[in-house]
């Protein structure tokens, strides 16, 4: 895919997630040679559009339309590559936790969460959100933070109580212990990180904005530690100080795609090497060791993403982990 595809296609994205603004500002970039070529000269890593739309508005860019913002990208392309060089992106979407949550259900003893990639530690979180999906609840029933989630049975007979969602009562195991691991870990008490966390969120998204803020408020009354760390590198270490009486359960959301192709597989046997649960809430396709779904559920509900314990897939889904449909 080249840079120009990259930002078509995340153009797109915004677009059907309620943001024309960077819809268009990503369209416009993506046809123009200048302002890509401006983008092509910060690390390979680093070129991902919503990246280059956050960074840009880190620094003060116009809002829009294309025309104004174009002219601030030319007169300031060495400051953008430079942030762009200092800069990952670290959206921690605490709508995950939703999927999370119902893979957690399945396990009935006390768990040590451990979670890889977990920016800010918003999705160490899951059982201090109180959840809803049709006349299914659970969670903690008064969380400030509350989450709808809209979950189809995919095998089409409803459970009871589910009322369509293919759910039956949904109990979430004692969560004894939580730590995270992240390259560049966000700190929930930091007002200059959480403002990153609001630059990566799109111009008018607000019912996120307003999420992100509870969220936060959630985790500065218990900041999940969050340790400096590779998710393959450092996971042993820190999942040595999980207390041992509780099943670790090693979580990923939206983060294996950020390593190399190789690397996600030395995860997957560390994971297993240390005897961990896993579950695991990313882009369909991108792990070997998840097993395949019905090419044709994927295609039928639009799904991005594959919600899967040890690698047995349970459910398929949109990226924020909003919108399920369970698989058999
Ligand atoms: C898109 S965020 C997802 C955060 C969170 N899991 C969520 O779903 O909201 C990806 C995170 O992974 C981190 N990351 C990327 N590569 C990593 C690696 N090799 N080891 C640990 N963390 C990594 C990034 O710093 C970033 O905070």
């Amino acid at each position: 895919m080249t840079l120009a595809d990259r930002f078509l296609a995340y153009s797109a994205q915004a677009a059907a997630e309620g943001s024309p603004g960077w819809a268009e500002l990503a369209a416009g970039l993506a046809a123009d040679e200048a302002a890509l070529a401006v983008v092509e000269r910060a690390p390979e890593s680093r070129r991902q559009p919503v990246l280059v739309l956050a960074t840009c508005r880190w620094l003060d860019a116009p809002p829009g339309p294309w025309p104004r913002l174009r002219s601030w990208l030319l007169d300031h392309a060495d400051a953008v590559v430079a942030e762009l060089g200092r800069r990952a992106v670290q959206t921690n979407d605490l709508r995950r936790s939703g999927p999370v949550s119902l893979a957690l259900a399945r396990l009935d003893e006390p768990v040590a969460l451990l979670e890889v990639g977990a920016s800010a530690g918003l999705c160490l979180l899951p059982d201090l959100v109180s959840y809803r999906a049709g006349d299914v609840r659970w969670g903690d029933p008064q969380s400030p933070v509350k989450l709808t989630l809209d979950v189809t049975d995919g095998r089409g007979d409803a459970a009871p109580g589910g009322a369509g969602t293919g759910l039956g009562a949904v109990e979430l195991p004692e969560v004894v212990w939580r730590a995270g691991l992240d390259l560049d870990p966000v700190d929930v008490r930091d007002d200059a990180a959480v403002a990153w966390l609001r630059a990566l969120l799109p111009p008018g998204a607000t019912e996120r904005a307003d999420l992100l803020e509870r969220a936060v408020a959630l985790a500065r009354t218990a900041p999940p530690r969050v340790a400096r760390g590779d998710a393959v590198d450092d996971l042993e270490a820190l999942a040595a100080t999980a207390p041992a009486d509780a099943r670790l359960v090693v979580v990923s959301t939206g983060t294996l795609v950020y390593l190399p192709g190789r690397r996600r597989q030395q995860f997957v046997d560390t994971v297993r090497g240390l005897g961990a649960t896993w579950v695991s809430y990313e882009r369909i396709g991108l792990l070997d060791d998840v097993g395949a779904v019905d090419p044709a559920l994927v295609e039928r509900t639009s799904a991005f993403a594959v919600l899967a314990l040890d690698g047995r897939p349970l459910a398929v889904g949109d990226a924020h982990g909003t919108r399920l449909t369970t698989v058999g």
